[in-house]
């Protein structure tokens, strides 16, 4: 391997045997290229920041993923999907321009006009599936049937932060948003309680033990305004020795201050007023009801009046779970809460809504984190096994072996199919790695139709008839089990 000839990060190889061959023939000289054509490959790499799933751990992400579904189910939501770009307008008119997202995370491209009867249009990778499913609903009519919409969406995201455990550049959201006419019931504190509810209930059922969850009410778009203002004014003697985007928020939307995370803004922040104290009685009263709900289904919480979150579009209920384990830093395991305005702001009609986005990728490191200290091992190094793995002995029953597999597979078992021309010792050691129990099916069995079976995990070899094969197979531990994982 030779270093870069770029200087940069990426890694070049020498094609053996191709340079070796010319170095030898004395053809080693400029036209190298032309006659060798890739004599040097560049090896490519996943882009920072994002990464490559692979099994074991999709095995997690589809569990995740179908109880996500089997519980949003229950509560009556229906799947939306929402293309990954979107109009770059979308994202600045309905999150937000001084947002982080909006100002500094977003992946944002010019795409030209190809024809004269085309416009140009910038483009934007979705940093975050809100504004999308919005835009939908306005653009469905869905506010025409009269009923609550209530829509879970599961995809990628993409934000350029910098990256870190549990915080990626490409990731994946489980969200929800329930959003309709006031007249469907949309604006009820009702809806927050459960769509809270609905996320305890989908934690616990995932097998996330030990979250917390925070609340808050970021009061409604009266009482915005005065806190606001009130911001402003606290702002006015402290924002000159905060940083710089501090000092820009301070003036063009001092809510986003109370974002900052720079460790020396910290004093300033904390002593800044609380929404707490601006909201109207309206606003008071919805978040009495929504805690109501919550201590009636004991559903446990804490308020935290500093729960303002990073996007523009909140409206009185703001939440998240946290969780410490595997996260690190990143122990926000999924956020949200209401938008009442949000519809209007992208010239939509009036559509009251809340929603969550959950970080399905902390989520599994939460899982993997509770699953290692379990000792189930569903860590990358770990090998989802097969139920069995179906070995000819010979090439000749290669096509029995086939045969036998597909019974198998139409029976419900995971079957990994062997290979006739390995010798008896390498199907045997391939086997134990890919799979809990290896058939035999040589020329005896075939004559008999009597087969070999080894567990390896017990050890005990037996003779089963063929016609008895599935049953005796199916009698091991289930498919993605902590006992199915090596
Ligand atoms: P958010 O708080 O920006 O809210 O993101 C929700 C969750 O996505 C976070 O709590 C975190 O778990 C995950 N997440 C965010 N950024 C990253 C990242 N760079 N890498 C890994 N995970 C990440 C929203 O996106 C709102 N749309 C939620 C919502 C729906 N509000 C109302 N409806």
């Amino acid at each position: 391997m030779a270093v870069s000839p770029d200087g940069g990060g990426g890694e070049w190889v020498a094609v053996r045997g191709c340079v070796g061959f010319l170095a030898g023939s004395g053809l080693l000289n400029w036209r190298l290229p032309a006659l060798c054509g890739l004599y040097l490959m560049s090896i490519l790499k996943a882009v920072r920041g994002t990464r490559d799933l692979l099994p074991p751990e999709t095995e997690l992400w589809n569990r995740v993923e179908a109880t996500a579904r089997r519980v949003f189910a229950r509560y009556n939501f229906g799947e939306i999907r929402t293309p990954v770009f979107e109009d770059t307008q979308l994202f600045a008119r309905g999150i937000g321009e001084e947002t982080d997202v909006v100002s500094k995370e977003m992946y944002t491209w010019e795409d030209r006009a190809r024809a004269a009867s085309e416009k140009a249009q910038s483009l934007t990778l979705r940093p975050e599936n809100t504004a999308g499913v919005v835009r939908a609903y306005i653009e469905h009519g869905l506010g025409e049937t009269g009923l609550l919409q209530k829509l879970y969406y599961i995809g990628p995201q993409f934000r350029r932060e910098r990256p870190q455990k549990g915080r990626y550049r490409q990731f994946s959201q489980i969200g929800a948003e329930v959003i309709g006419p006031v007249s469907s019931g949309s604006e009820s504190p009702l809806r927050d309680a459960e769509v809270l509810e609905m996320l305890a209930s989908f934690l616990d059922e995932v097998g996330v033990t030990g979250w917390r969850l925070a609340i808050n009410s970021v009061g409604s778009s009266s009482d915005r305004p005065r806190y606001v203002a009130a911001l402003r004014e606290a702002l006015i003697p402290v924002a000159a020795g905060m940083c710089v985007d501090c000092r820009r928020r301070a003036e063009t939307n001092p809510l986003r201050v109370l974002d900052c995370k720079v460790p020396g803004d910290q004093a300033a922040i904390e002593a800044l007023p609380r929404i707490a104290d601006f909201l109207d009685e309206g606003s008071q009263v919805h978040f009495a009801a929504l805690r109501a709900g919550l201590d009636v289904c004991g559903v446990p919480y804490t308020v935290d009046p500093r729960l303002v979150r990073g996007l523009d579009y909140y409206t009185r209920t703001t939440f998240e779970f946290t969780h410490d384990a595997g996260l690190g830093t990143q122990n926000a395991l999924l956020g949200g809460g209401r938008y009442d305005g949000l519809s209007e702001m992208l010239g939509g009609p009036r559509a009251p809504g809340i929603g969550f986005a959950i970080g399905a990728d902390r989520l599994v490191l939460t899982l993997q984190a509770g699953l290692a200290g379990a000792g189930a091992g569903l860590d990358s190094g770990s090998v989802l096994k097969a139920d069995v793995f179906m070995a000819p002995v010979g090439e000749a029953q290669g096509p029995a072996a086939l045969k036998l597999a597909r019974e198998l597979r139409a029976a419900g078992l995971r079957v990994e199919l062997g290979d006739g021309n390995f010798r008896l010792k390498k199907s045997f050691e391939v086997a134990d790695k890919v799979a809990r129990k290896i058939v035999l099916l040589g020329e005896d069995e075939m004559a008999t139709g009597v087969v070999t079976v080894k567990d390896f995990g017990t050890g005990v070899q037996s003779k089963v008839p063929r016609q008895n094969l599935a049953s005796e197979l199916r009698k091991v531990a289930p498919l993605g089990s902590p006992s199915a994982l090596a």
